[in-house]
C-alpha cells in the first residue's frame, strides 16, 4: 500500500470540502476491535492506514452516540457522548487525531429532528405533566375520541405504522420515524440552544464538519386541527415552504444560527444537509449562509442510462452554482441497496417507495435469487459509475465497502434483521440491513476479519470473494481501482469547470481543466477511445477500445 504525502496546507483550507472525497463509516459494521460483534472506534483507529492508503480526504462517521439501536444509532440518547458499546470520548479524540495526522478530516452525523426515547429530556417529559416545560421539548398532543385513545391524526411514520405513540393512559407524542425516536420541538428555545452547545462541543473536540440528518424536518407548524395523511401528501395542498412538516422556510433560520457557530472556527466547520426536497429547494440548504452543502441523491435514484446521468449532472452543477456550494455525488449509503447490486438488477423503472429498480424489491424479498441479479454486470457498471462521478467537480461521498465492490446481502433471515422498517411494515419493506452487513477484511476467519466470532448481522460465505485482503495489491481489483482513481483525482483535480464533449448516443464524455477526459460507455458494445493517454480504465479492453459498461480517464496532450 502506498499513501500519498500529507498535504499540510489542506488542513487550513476553508474550501477543503468543495471537492473532497468523503468516506462514510457506519461504525457498527466497519471493524470490531473488542470482538463483541459490533464495530467500534478502536476498530476504526486500527484501520486508519487503510483509509489513508485508499486516499480519501474525509471520513463521515454515522452516529456513534449512546443508543439502544432502535434505528441503527439514529436514536440518540446523549448528543455529547460516545456509546460505551463502541468506545469512549478519549478514543474519539484519538481517532480524530489519528485521522488528522494522515491528512483526513472528520465529519460527524448530527441528528436534530428527534432524540431517542431514552434521552434524559424524554424521560423527564414522560414524568412531567401535560403542558409542562419538560413536555414542550417534544411534540405532545391529546388523543381524539372520548377517552383520548385515538391518535391525534392518521399520520403514518416514515418507517410504517402510526406516527403517534401514546404514553400510558395519557397524551400522544409525534415520531416521524420509530416510536423510539420522538420528534423534538424546534419552536422551543432550549432545544435550539442545546444543539448549538452540541455543535460547539464537537467543534472544540476537533471535528471538521457535520452531516445533518433529516435536515428538512426540524421546524414544524402543526395547527390545532391537523390535516389528514392524504392532505399531507396531496400535490399543491400547501404553498412551497409552508408544509406543516417538511421543508418549511423557517428551518433556514436555524441553520443561519448554526452557520455563525461554524464560522467561529478556523477554518470554518463544513456541513452537508440530508434534505429530501425538490432539487430547486436544495439551494437554500446549500447556501453559504446556511449549511453550505446539500446531498443530491439523484444519481442514487438513477438507472444506468446515459441521458439520465447527463441531465442529473448538468442540473446539479447548475444548482450548485446557484447556491455557491459545490455539488455532491453519491451512489450508495447506509439507507439504500448497494449500487453494485442496483445496477445489476434487470429493470427499466424505479420503485418510488424503495428507490430500487422495480425488480429490486421482489429480488430482496425473495432473498436475492441470482436470476434477477447479474452480479458481474452490476459490478462493471458500479465501477464505471464511480469512476465517472470521481471525475466530476464537487464532493464524492463513498460508502464503506463500495471500494470492495460489495453487493447487497439479500438473504438475511427475518430473525436477524434489525431495521425498524422491516418490523413496522411486517416485512413488506425489507429494510436496509443488506447494505449494513459488517465488512469482510480477510477471506477467512469467523467474521472475515471484522472481529470476534459472530458479527451483529450475518455475513454470507461469498463475502470471502470481496475481502480486502483478496484485493490488496491485485491489479484490476475494485479496491486497487478506487485507490488509483483517488490518487489520480487528487493529482488532476483543478478548478471546478466541466466541459461536455459531444459524442455518439451511448457515450458520456466530459473534459476537466488540464485536458482530463472522462469517457463512459453506457452501451454494451466496445467503442473507439478518443485520442489521449489512457490513465485509468474501469474494465480492461483491447488497446484503443473502451468496453461496454465502462469508464476511461484520458489525458489529452
Ligand atoms: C436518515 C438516516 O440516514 C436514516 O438512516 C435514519 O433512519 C433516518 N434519517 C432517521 O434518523
Amino acid at each position: 500500500m502506498t499513501t500519498r504525502p500529507v498535504d499540510r496546507t489542506a488542513a487550513l483550507d476553508p474550501n477543503w470540502w468543495r471537492q473532497a472525497v468523503v468516506y462514510q463509516i457506519y461504525p457498527r459494521s466497519f471493524a470490531d476491535a473488542n470482538g463483541d460483534g459490533i464495530g467500534d472506534l478502536s476498530g476504526i483507529i486500527s484501520r486508519i492506514d487503510y483509509l489513508a492508503a485508499l486516499g480519501v480526504d474525509a471520513v463521515w462517521l454515522s452516529p456513534f452516540y449512546p443508543s439502544a439501536l432502535a434505528d441503527g444509532g439514529y436514536d440518540v440518547d446523549d448528543y455529547r457522548d460516545v456509546d460505551p458499546k463502541i468506545g469512549t470520548l478519549d478514543q474519539f479524540d484519538i481517532l480524530v487525531a489519528g485521522l488528522h495526522a494522515v491528512g483526513i478530516k472528520m465529519i460527524i452525523d448530527i441528528v436534530p429532528n428527534h432524540s431517542s426515547d431514552r434521552h434524559a429530556w424524554f424521560v423527564e417529559a414522560l414524568a412531567a405533566e401535560p403542558g409542562s416545560a419538560e413536555r414542550d421539548r417534544y411534540i405532545f398532543r391529546d388523543g381524539r375520541g372520548p377517552n383520548g385513545d385515538q391518535p391525534p391524526s392518521d399520520w403514518e411514520s416514515v418507517f410504517g405504522g402510526s406516527a403517534w405513540q401514546r404514553v400510558p393512559a395519557g397524551q400522544w407524542y409525534l415520531h416521524l420515524f420509530a416510536p423510539e425516536q420522538p420528534d423534538l420541538n424546534w419552536s422551543n428555545n432550549e432545544v435550539r440552544e442545546d444543539f448549538l452547545t452540541t455543535l460547539r462541543f464537537w467543534g472544540d473536540r476537533g471535528v471538521d464538519g457535520f452531516r445533518i440528518d433529516v435536515a428538512h424536518a426540524l421546524t414544524k407548524d402543526l395547527p390545532d386541527e391537523l390535516p389528514s395523511q392524504d392532505q399531507l401528501h396531496a400535490d399543491g395542498a400547501f404553498a412551497e415552504g409552508a408544509h406543516p412538516i417538511w421543508d418549511r422556510d423557517e428551518v433556514h433560520e436555524v441553520y443561519a444560527g448554526w452557520r455563525k457557530v461554524f464560522n467561529s472556527y478556523d477554518p470554518p466547520l463544513a456541513a452537508v444537509a440530508e434534505a429530501w426536497v425538490p432539487a430547486h429547494r436544495r439551494v437554500r440548504y446549500a447556501s453559504p449562509d446556511g449549511l453550505g452543502q446539500a446531498f443530491n441523491f439523484d444519481l442514487l435514484q438513477a438507472l444506468w442510462d446515459r441521458d439520465q446521468f447527463k441531465k442529473i449532472i448538468a442540473d446539479n452543477l447548475e444548482l450548485a452554482g446557484r447556491s455557491g456550494a459545490s455539488s455532491t455525488w453519491v451512489f450508495s449509503n447506509h439507507d439504500v441497496i448497494r449500487h453494485a447490486t442496483r445496477f445489476g438488477l434487470a429493470s427499466d423503472e424505479l420503485d418510488a417507495d424503495s428507490l430500487l429498480p422495480v425488480a429490486g424489491r421482489d429480488w430482496l424479498k425473495d432473498g436475492g435469487p441470482a436470476d434477477r441479479e447479474d452480479r458481474a454486470l452490476g459490478l462493471a457498471r458500479a465501477r464505471a459509475a464511480t469512476l465517472l462521478a470521481l471525475a466530476l467537480p464537487g464532493s464524492a461521498y463513498l460508502y464503506q465497502g463500495e471500494e470492495l465492490g460489495l453487493p447487497e446481502v439479500a438473504d438475511i433471515p427475518a430473525d436477524r434483521r434489525q431495521d425498524p422498517t422491516f418490523f413496522r411494515t411486517a416485512g413488506d419493506q425489507i429494510g436496509r440491513d443488506g447494505c449494513r452487513v459488517p465488512l469482510p477484511w480477510t477471506s477467512d476467519g469467523p467474521t472475515f476479519g471484522f472481529g470476534g466470532s459472530e458479527a451483529h448481522l450475518p455475513q454470507p460465505a461469498w463475502f470471502a470473494d470481496f475481502a480486502a485482503d483478496r484485493q490488496d495489491g491485485v491489479l484490476g481489483s475494485t479496491l486497487e481501482l478506487y485507490r488509483r482513481a483517488l490518487e489520480l483525482r487528487h493529482r488532476l483535480q483543478g478548478s471546478e469547470e466541466l466541459e461536455w464533449v459531444a459524442t455518439e448516443p451511448d457515450l458520456l464524455v466530459f473534459r476537466r481543466p488540464g485536458g482530463w477526459l472522462s469517457v463512459t460507455n453506457f452501451g454494451s458494445e466496445p467503442v473507439q477511445l478518443p485520442a489521449g493517454e489512457v490513465l485509468l480504465l474501469s474494465e480492461p479492453g483491447p488497446i484503443g477500445l473502451l468496453p461496454g459498461n465502462a469508464t476511461a480517464w484520458l489525458q489529452e496532450s
